[in-house]
Order: C-alpha cells, then structure tokens, then sequence
C-alpha cells in the first residue's frame, strides 16, 4: 500500500507548513461576489483571475508540485452568451499577460477538459500555453477548461473500446492503471487536498476518479475573497487529516 504520508506531503524546511504535493481548486463565488457589490458578474470574474493570480504566487512561494484550477466547466456553456464571452475574454487576457512571466518561473501549464467545439482562437491559447512550459520542471499549472469529469470518463472509455475494436486490448486487461492512463490526467498526481470555496460542499463533476482518495476542504469565503491566509488554513485542516486509504492506519500497515 502506498505510504500516504511521505509520497503526498512536502516539508519544505522548517519555517515552512508541511504542503500537499497537488491541490486542486474550484474556484466558486465570483457571481455572488459580483452581486454583492451591485456589479455585473463579469466583474466577479475579473476580480477572480486577480485571486487566481494571487493563488498561483502563493503555491510558488510553497512550492507546491502540483495545483488544479477549475476554470470553465463543460456545462457552463449554458450561461448567458455575454458571461460565456466575458469569461473567454479573460482566458485570452491572462494567456497574454501572464503567459511569460509563469514560463520565467519555471511553471509547466497543462490543460485538462474536452478541446471539441472550442472557439479556435482559444484552443490556440491553450496549446500556446502548454507548449511554450512544456520542458518547465517547476509547479505544474493544471487548468480544467471546457472540463467536466464524466465526459473525461467517456471519452477515456471511448479510447478504450477503440483499443478493444482494434484488437489491442483485452476486455479483461482492463485495470484502474489502464482507465487511468486515458484520462486527461494520465501521468498527473491525484490531488491530496480539494478546496472549494463560497460555501458550497460538492464536487460539480470536477475529477470524479481523481479525487477517490482526496480531503476536502470547503469554505465559507467567495473566490474573489480568497486570500493566502485561506489557503494556510486550508493546509493547516488538511495537515490534520488522518488518510487511511481504506487501511485502519495511514502510517504503517496493518496485517
Ligand atoms: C465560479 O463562480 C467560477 C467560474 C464558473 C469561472 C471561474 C473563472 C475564472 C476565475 C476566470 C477564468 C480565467 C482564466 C484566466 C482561466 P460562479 O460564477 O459560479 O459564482 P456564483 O456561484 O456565485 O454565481
């Protein structure tokens, strides 16, 4: 059984937290943020990447492996044109601005979700994104865009059952590694520690498989809100956590 506490936990020094090695986020509440304040919610959204921004720089300073965003979901598409859009716009601008300055700090960008019917001129930011990092060996970005975890499952499957039809694959060859390795996230850590916040405790059909092991952390701040002393605390709560794996110990093993 894999030893949860040394292969997902960093002790950067001893001034330091000790840190998950993956994070993933759902960055909720930019609407309600937005509302609050009498704006439109694409203002809620603007301040977001700011919080976004902020984000990334503290999972630097952490150095933290791995950090997830979930930035655009499969099902969002159904948002009012002028939010769609607005989000779009804001993709565009970040890639943009903030494109060299993640490639000077060594971040590897890597876009997980569906790239079928997406605007062309977005596709070519997001494979520009991930070609200009690729050999980057620092933090690893993993932007969820066009995401939605059961359509990540289907099309993993579909790969499969091609596989399969082709010859190449037994039914019976079919393992967790095997479905796993067709995922978007083939070869990306599971994430240890998931937060969410704006007060909302559930998944959204975000890394369903991934995140069969992963603690949640959910809390009660609007993404725009969210500050580097959220995310200690959210590390601090996970630090705490006793990760069984579905053994009675996380340290040692039981026979
Ligand atoms: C959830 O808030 C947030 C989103 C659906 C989009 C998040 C997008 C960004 C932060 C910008 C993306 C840009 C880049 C650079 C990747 P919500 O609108 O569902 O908030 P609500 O629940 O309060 O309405």
């Amino acid at each position: 059984m894999r030893d949860a506490i040394s292969s997902s936990m960093v002790q950067i020094d001893d001034e330091q937290p000790i840190v998950p090695r993956h994070v993933a986020f759902i960055m909720d509440g930019n609407g309600r943020w937005a509302q609050q304040r009498g704006l439109p919610r694409i203002a809620g959204h603007r301040a977001g990447v700011e919080s976004l921004r902020k984000t990334i720089g503290h999972a630097l300073k952490l150095k933290l492996e791995y950090l997830t965003l979930f930035s655009f979901s499969s099902e969002n598409w159904s948002r009012p044109a002028s939010e769609v859009d607005g989000i779009m716009g804001l993709l565009r601008r970040f890639v943009r601005s903030d494109l060299a300055d993640l490639n000077a700090k060594n971040v590897r960008i890597k876009i997980i979700g569906s790239r079928d019917h997406l605007p062309d001129d977005i596709l070519n930011y997001l494979i520009e994104a991930e070609k200009t990092t690729e050999s980057n060996t620092g933090l690893t970005l993993i932007v969820a865009f066009n995401y939605g975890a059961r359509d990540e499952i289907c099309r993993a499957v579909q790969k499969i059952a091609h596989k399969i039809a082709d010859g190449d694959l037994n039914p019976d060859e079919i393992t967790e590694a095997i479905l796993g390795g067709e995922l978007d996230t083939a070869s990306l850590p599971d994430p240890d520690l998931l937060i969410r916040t704006s007060g909302e405790s559930r998944l959204s059909n975000f890394l369903l498989w991934q995140s069969a092991y992963t603690e949640f952390v959910f809390l009660d701040v609007l993404w725009p809100d969210f500050a580097e002393s959220d995310f200690d605390e959210a590390l601090q709560s996970f630090a705490k956590r006793d990760r069984r794996y579905g053994n009675v110990c996380a340290t040692k093993s039981v026979v």
